[in-house]
């Protein structure tokens, strides 16, 4: 009879543990929730002409030097928009020094590129383009290769019609693609909205933990799980980062906070693909990073997870992958017939 009195009144307590939980945790899941639209350039409006355009030009491999790399060549849709390699790989083979980012939600970027040395999305678009480990392309070279072709002529003067095929046209329109790439709804978007099968009871542990004892929430905030800003936390790595960009030793080793959004398919993790699963990810922030550095985030640390945590992030993690409908590539503008066939 007593221990039947205790039971209930032990229910009743972790009732009202719960029922006083539940504001926070409805706060919590609201900061995650997806925005309604998409940020926009004030300069470059978001027009259906000038995006198709755009997505025209980003899968079009005749941007490149070698007529055989384009933008999708290292941002391959099907592959969450990068590549599945630790490092990227441009003409001839050549490996770059750093692993290719996704595109997915870069419209929500406060700045580009690991290091954020590109302001703006049109900022950030010749450079893959000029670059000799890229695409390799001499931008006037480039200009006069779109200008042979008709079918561009044609979309420039729909899509900036005050401007024609300028160097600044092709970084709009480019910019303009990439802002229309999103991540679609995913198992925790549905969880958050309150479809509470959408996501495991071990996937629901895994948000307590990301936004509790893994500390994650303070830099992976937001929709789009990313503060857009640079820390350190520990990844094995020379790279200097932020701290080459803007030469203040006080930020080597910083790098963008990257989305979370889709992470799963994107392995392998970090600037240079130094972490093969998302569980050696977890691994690395349960350590408080792989070296000790006088630049190592505050919030860097070890977690003292167990085994159990750590699956349970993980599990959480999968849960913000979307699955979007694969994208139609655009009818590129044919070749004209090479001269010696
Ligand atoms: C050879 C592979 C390769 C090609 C081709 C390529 N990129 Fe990238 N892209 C990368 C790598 C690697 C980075 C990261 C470089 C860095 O941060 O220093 C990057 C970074 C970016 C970023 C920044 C993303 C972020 O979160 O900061 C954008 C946007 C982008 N590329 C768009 C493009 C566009 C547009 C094109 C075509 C004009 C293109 N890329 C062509 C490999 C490539
Ligand atoms: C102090 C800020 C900070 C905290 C706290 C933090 N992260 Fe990160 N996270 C970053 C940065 C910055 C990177 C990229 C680092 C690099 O490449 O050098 C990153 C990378 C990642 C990546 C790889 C992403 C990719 O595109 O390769 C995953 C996954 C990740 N973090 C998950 C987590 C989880 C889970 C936690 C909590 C256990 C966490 N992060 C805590 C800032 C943070």
């Amino acid at each position: 009879m007593k221990t039947a009195i205790l039971g209930t009144t032990l229910g009743s307590f972790f009732l009202a543990c719960l029922i006083a939980d539940e504001p926070r945790l409805d706060a919590l899941k609201h900061s995650y929730a997806r925005p309604d639209s998409v940020p926009q350039n004030e300069a470059n409006p978001l027009t259906p002409e000038s995006i198709a355009l755009g997505k025209k030009l980003f899968f079009d491999p005749r941007l490149s030097n070698s007529g055989m790399v384009s933008c999708a060549s290292c941002h391959n849709p099907s592959l969450d928009w990068e590549d599945g390699l630790a490092v990227g790989v441009g003409e001839g083979h050549k490996k770059l020094g750093r692993s290719t980012p996704t595109i997915l939600n870069v419209a929500w970027n406060r700045a580009h590129f690991w290091d954020g040395r590109a302001e703006t999305l049109e900022d950030q678009a010749l450079e893959p383009i000029k670059s000799k480990a890229e695409m390799n392309m001499d931008l006037d070279q480039m200009i006069e290769v779109l200008k042979s072709m008709p079918e561009y002529e044609k979309g420039f003067q729909q899509a900036y019609p005050e401007h024609g095929i300028t160097k600044n046209s092709v970084a709009m329109a480019l910019a303009n693609f990439e802002r229309t790439i999103v991540s679609g709804e995913a198992p925790f978007d549905r969880w958050i909205n309150g479809e509470e099968d959408a996501i495991s009871e071990s996937a629901k542990a895994g948000f307590e933990l990301f936004n509790g004892k893994g500390e994650c929430f303070k830099c992976h905030s937001g929709w789009n799980f990313s503060d857009s800003s640079f820390h350190d936390i520990g990844v094995l790595s020379d790279d200097k980062g932020r701290g080459a960009f803007l030469g203040f030793e006080s930020m080597n080793h910083l790098f963008k906070t990257p989305t979370l959004r889709n992470i799963a398919g994107r392995a392998p993790y970090m600037h240079n693909g130094s972490e093969a699963t998302l569980e050696d990810v977890i691994e690395l922030y349960n350590q408080g990073g792989r070296v000790e550095r006088e630049t190592l985030s505050a919030d860097i640390k070890p977690l003292n997870l167990d085994e159990k945590e750590i699956g349970d992030l993980v599990e959480f993690l999968k849960t913000l992958s979307s699955e979007d409908a694969p994208i139609t590539l655009p009818a590129l503008p044919r070749p004209e017939p090479l001269a010696s066939l």
